[in-house]
């Protein structure tokens, strides 16, 4: 039994989604959430960029003393994963390989879609996963870099004017080709499912990566004896290099109640911080 804290991380706000799913399957935990809201977006950057802004906020977490860290962020997750996991000294969940599992126990047909940011499309991370897993499987991936603004600005009712039209432009191709899973790779991607739904239709399954980045967490940390011994009661505290504007709407959007405990961080120190 361990009662230090699980750390979550991501480029912004987007990853409260995946500590909302935290949340619900281990609610006795203490949680503290990283945001790196000052630097948001990291999927239209590139690799370097990424992994340079992906080590200073592992480490950030590592001072706060969790014993174990959730990267909810695709981006991160497929540029940097194997990178973090062989880094940080503690248990490492990032995103691609829970979600890639879950798909291929989904499909029937072998088509999986695959969404996410640019970089993340590009980085080839999430095919290469399901392959691994089956080189029978047909994998598309497409990078929709519409939906995080359309998220973040609100665009997720069904129905929505802007977000329709941005929906059906990117994800025609996956009626075409005959999807039957998707896997949403971002963060935002899950508040988009109703809309999803409505263009593809109920009989295809959309993988939620920030659920099944939670559930192997849960199922890791059990494994190793590092859960905590309350079954309720765990408390979240939220980190973020920017709380500016919009924060609060945004974030009670993404977690789905209002954000509490916000300490705000300062870049340049984040800086100066080495995970090795
Ligand atoms: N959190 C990012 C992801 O899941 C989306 C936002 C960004 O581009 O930083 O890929």
């Amino acid at each position: 039994m361990d009662p230090r804290p699980i750390g979550v991380f991501d480029s912004g706000l987007g990853g409260l989604t995946a500590l909302r799913e935290l949340r619900q399957v281990l609610p006795g935990e203490d949680l503290v959430y990283f945001g790196d809201t000052g630097r948001v977006p990291y999927g239209s950057r590139g690799e370097e960029v990424i992994t340079r802004y992906a080590r200073e906020d592992a480490a950030f977490l590592l001072g706060q003393g969790v014993k174990a860290m959730v990267c909810a962020c695709g981006t991160v997750s497929s540029v940097a994963g194997d990178l973090l996991a062989a880094e940080t000294p503690c248990p490492f969940i990032e995103v691609v390989i829970p979600a890639a599992r879950a798909a291929v126990r989904a499909t029937k047909t072998g088509r999986i879609g695959v969404i996410a940011t640019a970089a993340t499309t590009q980085s080839g991370r999430f095919p290469a996963a399901l392959r691994a897993m089956d080189p029978a499987l047909q994998v598309h991936s497409l990078a929709c870099p519409l939906f995080v603004p359309l998220v973040e600005n609100g665009h997720i009712a069904p129905g929505d004017p802007l977000a329709v039209p941005a929906v059906e432009y990117y994800l025609r191709e996956f009626r075409e080709k005959g999807t039957d899973t998707l896997i949403l790779g971002c963060t935002h991607y899950p508040l988009l499912a109703p809309l999803i739904r409505d263009c593809l239709g109920d009989e295809v399954t959309l993988i939620s990566s920030g659920k099944e980045a939670a559930l192997t967490a849960r199922d890791l940390l059990q494994e190793r004896g590092l859960l905590s011994s309350r079954e309720t009661g765990g408390e979240s505290r939220y980190f973020v290099t920017d709380a500016a504007g919009s924060f609060s709407a945004v974030a009670e959007v993404f977690l789905g109640e209002p954000v509490r405990q916000v300490i705000p961080v300062d870049i340049s120190g984040l800086e100066k911080l080495e995970l090795k």
